[in-house]
């Protein structure tokens, strides 16, 4: 039997769980589910983060003692996650035993292979990171670029890990295993940073500052650092070093992690375990962030975050799920707002997927006494439909582990589209009127339920209990015809349906006004300037001072607060730029990445939304459409256009 491992990070239990923290678990409990459903054993890790300095802080301004605060906090993260429906096999919390043994004996092991050692230490520390940084990764204005808040200068008398070591190693193993870390541009970014030195990391705090912490087996007077005690979680959950759950699982790990995280869980996380004489994880999965309210990634200390648990109440903890998966692509930038909510709920689900049940049951119930029909033999439309949904199944598990979550998600609800024009179409209403139809409203009425029964399979994972009772209501009890490996026709002739409650009940609001157009999105030209009125003639050397050059789109993202704008950077031959563009309207920004477009690069830098554009991309416009212009063939990025 095949095997599955995945985890999330572990929360800091510092601050409340909010959506962001949320959208990560839901990520990785969709992928466990799809998991399990395609019969793979599968073992799903989740858990919270509880040493270091901030959490002690925390406990503080709370008035508790640490071991008390932490309680409470992970005991709020667990209970998020119940109510979100979140399947985790395990919850690991670093200040069990099981831990911190593990810690101690990786810290030894590391120790006597000679990787650790005692030195001094200065640099600029983020205190609320916990972590400290380079010149180079802080903001233009010397601030820590995750809070905004200038670092600390610190020197300390640590323990060093000789990450710097293994540097060219790590470099090697991502060469040659492009799949490590995905999407494609998080492995670039983390190329880029492995050009240069990364230094040794200081695993050890000393006691007479922190005291909340796993002592260092050969030195009680430090602690560890909190990323080398929580990076362990992933392996002490299962029993390393000889748990029967290590050999099992760590060898197909998956993680979810946010791109804050990025470089912890490559520089830090991969060099670790060379060190520890373990192999490297199977895939890092890198999300993009939840943009909160106010354009900036959601945070418990900007206290901008939607709380999971309030959305949940208000609209339904899977139809929040749904929305979450859909509404982000993953690896990119997202906004998750109640209008946003709203209407993928009243859209997709009520008016789609809910109605197509309701409307399918009532026509059971009222042409067919309530029970399932025998259908005769399809014409082409029900043996498209058949074919389509059969295709779906088989495909879907591999579209989730490309992590193409949100297109996977897509395409059902595209399916359901289709069977509610199939019912448009075939007026099943009209076919009851004339008994030589009989037949044909039998087949239609099969199609219908046959395919809410496979749509139904395919999206369980992301709405577990929803897609249960929507299988209720076709007559099927929990489990049955459930796999992914089923046939066409599991639904069986003479089932009882049982009509029941709505599914998605629509929320009293509607989608509220879109949000405002902030005024410098309004320009119609998609670059953002004035529309060309055709500017007369221009002499060769007037062409010839401009610097067109073909660039291949390494990035794309949201640009937080700016509906129409998209933050490319360009990879020029060497160089690299970043170049924002009005063109968010008809292009989804992963829909971009590796595309080659043609950009004029002697363009004076403009700021756009406080990001500098190093030039512009070119593009024509056809009435509504627009398409980016850019070579055929694969040309070398910075080949000149003339
Ligand atoms: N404790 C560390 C992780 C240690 S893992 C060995 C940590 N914790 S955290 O609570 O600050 O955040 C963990 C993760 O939560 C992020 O990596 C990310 O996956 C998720 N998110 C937190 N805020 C988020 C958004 N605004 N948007 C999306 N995900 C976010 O870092």
């Amino acid at each position: 039997m095949k095997s599955f491992y995945v985890s999330t990070p572990i929360y800091y239990v510092n601050g409340q769980p909010h959506a962001g923290h949320a959208y990560t678990t839901v990520v990785a409990d969709v992928l466990a589910r799809y998991h399990r459903l395609a019969g793979y054993q599968t073992f799903f890790l989740t858990g919270t983060d509880e040493h270091g300095e901030n959490v002690a802080k925390a406990a503080a301004a709370a008035g508790l003692e640490p071991e008390a605060f932490v309680d409470q906090v992970s005991a709020s993260f667990r209970g998020a996650w119940d109510q979100l429906e979140i399947s985790y096999d395990d919850f690991i919390r670093t200040t069990e035993p099981r831990h911190q043994r593990v810690v101690q004996q990786v810290l030894q092991k590391v120790y006597d292979a000679g990787d650790i050692y005692y030195g001094e230490y200065q640099g600029l520390y983020c205190v609320k990171c916990e972590r400290y940084y380079t010149e180079k990764e802080l903001t233009a204005d010397r601030l820590c670029p995750q809070h905004f808040i200038p670092p600390e200068v610190r020197t300390e008398a640590n323990y060093f890990f000789r990450m710097e070591k293994y540097r060219s190693w790590f470099q090697q193993e991502l060469q040659r295993n492009p799949d490590l870390i995905r999407p494609s541009a998080y492995a670039h970014e983390v190329s880029e940073m492995l050009r240069e030195p990364i230094g040794d990391l200081s695993i050890s705090r000393p006691k007479s500052r922190v005291r909340w912490g796993i002592e260092i087996p050969w030195d009680d007077s430090h602690v560890a650092y909190v990323w080398f005690d929580a990076l362990l979680n992933y392996i002490s959950a299962l029993g390393y070093p000889d748990g029967p759950q290590f050999a099992q699982f760590w060898p197909v790990s998956w993680h979810v992690v946010g791109k804050d995280i990025l470089r912890t869980h490559t520089l830090f996380w991969a060099t670790m375990l060379r060190a520890a004489g373990l192999p490297l994880y199977q895939r890092l999965n890198v999300q993009g962030y939840l943009l909160g309210s106010d354009g900036r990634k959601m945070s418990k200390s900007l206290g901008n975050g939607i709380d999971p648990l309030e959305a949940g109440r208000r609209y339904g903890a899977e139809v929040l799920r749904y929305a979450l998966l859909r509404e982000v692509s993953f690896g990119m930038d997202g906004i998750v707002s109640d209008a946003v909510i709203e209407q993928r709920l009243n859209s997709d689900l009520a008016n789609d997927l809910g109605n197509l049940l309701s409307r399918t049951v009532t026509m059971v119930e009222r042409y067919r006494g309530g029970l399932v029909p025998t259908p005769g033999p399809q014409g082409q439309r029900e043996q498209a439909i058949a074919r389509a949904a059969l295709a779906l199944q088989a495909g879907i598990l591999e579209q989730v582990r490309d992590m193409r979550i949100s297109q996977a998600i897509e395409e059902v609800l595209e399916f359901v589209r289709d069977l509610n024009r199939y019912l448009t179409e075939t007026q099943p209403w009209a076919l009851a009127k004339v008994p030589e139809q009989s037949g044909q409203l039998d087949l239609t009425l099969y199609t219908a339920l046959e395919g809410l029964r496979i749509a139904a399979v395919l999206l369980g994972p992301v709405m577990p209990h929803k897609m249960e009772a929507l299988r209720g209501q076709l007559g099927l009890a929990p489990g049955q015809a459930a796999s992914l490996e089923g046939d066409w026709g599991l639904l069986q002739p003479g089932t009882r349906v049982q009509p029941g409650e709505v599914l998605f009940p629509k929320p009293g609001t509607q989608l509220g006004e879109e949000r405002q157009q902030p005024q410098e999105d309004r320009k119609p030209n998609p670059q953002g300037g004035e529309p060309a009125q055709g500017a007369g003639e221009i002499s060769l050397e007037d062409f010839a001072k401009l610097d067109l050059r073909v660039a291949e789109v390494t990035a794309a993202e949201l640009v937080p607060g700016a509906d129409r704008l998209l933050k490319l950077s360009l990879s020029l031959g060497g160089e690299s730029r970043t170049v924002v563009s009005g063109i968010r309207r008809w292009f989804a920004p992963e829909k971009l990445l590796g595309r080659r477009v043609v950009v004029v690069a002697n363009l004076k830098p403009v700021r756009l939304r406080g990001i500098l554009s190093q030039g512009m991309i070119l593009a024509a416009e056809d009435g509504d459409q627009l398409d980016l212009i850019g070579p055929e063939l694969p040309l070398a990025s910075g080949s000149k256009v003339r």
